[in-house]
């Protein structure tokens, strides 16, 4: 592989009526329970040699407007969600190569829970399962589940390293060749090499062993996602792979180098955690009809202010729906994702709130991809010479087979002739392949 190549995943939004209202979306509307749509994904993703698919997750049906359910409901805003881990074992059985990585939140399942799933798909794939690790961030997806209100930010990234002690604990309760299946004893499983972790933590407990046995990959990949102080110290730790948003080249730079500071604060390989970035590329056959395509997500989030809003809101825990559209936006803070609104607010600066929202929802997440393939793959050798690594991961606002196709079939194949991106995979493994260069 040549020195500046660099590693591909997809961002999908939750299995559901993606892209509700879009042009190119197909019978979506009707069709989307059986998932179909997210199988030709994985597929697509995977003849691309894509490292890996992440599904989001929230648990919750959004609220975060007039303190109403409406304008989620109607518009289709993040719902329905189907069960990633669910999603996750289908597309693991349509393909062979890459990498699936459903979101379980802390909150919501138990950790002997988590470990036995995602070893699960870790098994039933070869070794090519992940663990998106998040800590939620609305009320209510907590009250989903019995709680009145999530804990506090901090404490929930408190909460989770105890809970990825435990979740990792429990993968190592069997040790590598515990199952001897030896037919002349007749002994299935060496009991001396399965442990029980007898775990007693401040906030969980686990007794094990994970009665699911061994994972291929040992531990299965960590997935992690939080920007904040407390979010960057915990993927330093424990992730295998982060997916970030900052802004900016200098963002994404700084972002990097920290995590790769405290990993080696630490005593970790900074090599060992890839950080990918998220950019929504905006693909045309000229540079006009994509500056063209640009201009139109940017009247259309003029035009779609309340919407727009309501998914900051959704995000961040916020409700706008009482804000002055035009007086600035002033001071906001968040219990929920603290680094997504300090995004916002940095970029709207003196901005009223009209301006500002104008701006984020127009704005290609890390940095703006516009072009044809040839001129985006360009733009991306550039960021990532810059950056010094590790990759992007890729989400559309309007994931369809021909979006997605637009990507794979035309952006990929222009990497892949730069040599920026690989054509086969490595190994046969998730990690292996997400660690080969
Ligand atoms: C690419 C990306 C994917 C994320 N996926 C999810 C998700 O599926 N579910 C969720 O609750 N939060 C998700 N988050 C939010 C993060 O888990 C985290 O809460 C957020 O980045 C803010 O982190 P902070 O509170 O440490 O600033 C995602 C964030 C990013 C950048």
């Amino acid at each position: 592989m040549a020195a500046n190549t660099f590693h591909l995943a997809w961002f999908l939004q939750g299995s559901s009526i993606q892209a509700w209202g879009q042009e190119w979306t197909g019978n979506i509307s009707e069709e989307w329970m059986s998932a179909e749509m997210f199988l030709d994904l994985a597929r697509s993703l995977e003849r691309a040699a894509f490292d890996y698919l992440l599904l989001e997750d929230s648990i919750y049906i959004g609220q975060n407007w007039q303190n109403k359910r409406d304008m989620f409901l109607k518009n289709g805003m993040s719902v329905p969600r189907q069960e990633p881990s669910v999603i996750a074992s289908l597309m693991l059985a349509a393909t062979r190569r890459i990498g699936i990585v459903p979101t379980l939140s802390t909150f919501a399942y138990h950790p002997y829970l988590t470990a036995r799933i995602v070893g699960t798909l870790d098994q039933i794939s070869a070794g090519r399962a992940g663990w998106n690790m998040v800590t939620g961030s609305s009320d209510y997806s907590g009250q989903n589940f019995g709680l009145d209100r999530l804990p506090e930010h901090d404490l929930r990234y408190e909460m989770a390293a105890e809970y990825i002690e435990v979740v990792t604990k429990l993968w190592d309760s069997w040790e590598p060749g515990a199952i001897v299946a030896d037919r002349k004893t007749g002994v299935l499983i060496d009991p001396e090499r399965v442990h029980t972790i007898d775990y007693k933590g401040q906030y969980y407990a686990s007794r094990g062993p994970l009665n699911s046995g061994p994972c291929p990959q040992g531990r299965p990949v960590i997935a992690q996602a939080g920007g904040s102080a407390k979010g960057r110290a915990t993927a330093a730790r424990y992730a295998d792979t982060i997916v970030a948003h900052p802004k900016g080249i200098d963002g994404m730079k700084d972002y990097r180098q920290d995590v790769r500071t405290q990993m080696r604060g630490i005593g970790r390989d900074p090599d060992s955690c890839k950080t990918l970035f998220m950019v929504y590329p905006i693909l045309a056959r000229t540079a006009s009809e994509a500056r063209a395509l640009a201009d139109e997500r940017r009247t259309d989030a003029a035009r779609n202010i309340d919407r727009r809003l309501a998914q900051l809101g959704w995000m961040t825990n916020i409700d706008f729906s009482g804000c002055d559209l035009d007086a600035p936006v002033g001071e906001l803070s968040t219990n929920g994702h603290q680094s997504s609104l300090a995004g916002f607010l940095r970029k709207a600066g003196k901005n009223t709130l009209r301006e500002a929202i104008i701006d984020y929802s127009s704005a290609g997440a890390c940095v703006d991809l516009v072009g044809t393939p040839e001129m985006v793959a360009d733009q991306m050798d550039e960021v990532m010479q810059e950056v010094g690594g590790d990759g992007f991961l890729i989400a559309l606002p309007n994931v369809s087979r021909r979006s997605v196709a637009e990507i794979t079939e035309g952006l990929v194949p222009a990497l892949q002739q730069r040599g920026l991106v690989r054509t086969t995979y490595e190994h046969q493994q998730f990690r292996d392949n997400l660690l080969a260069y």
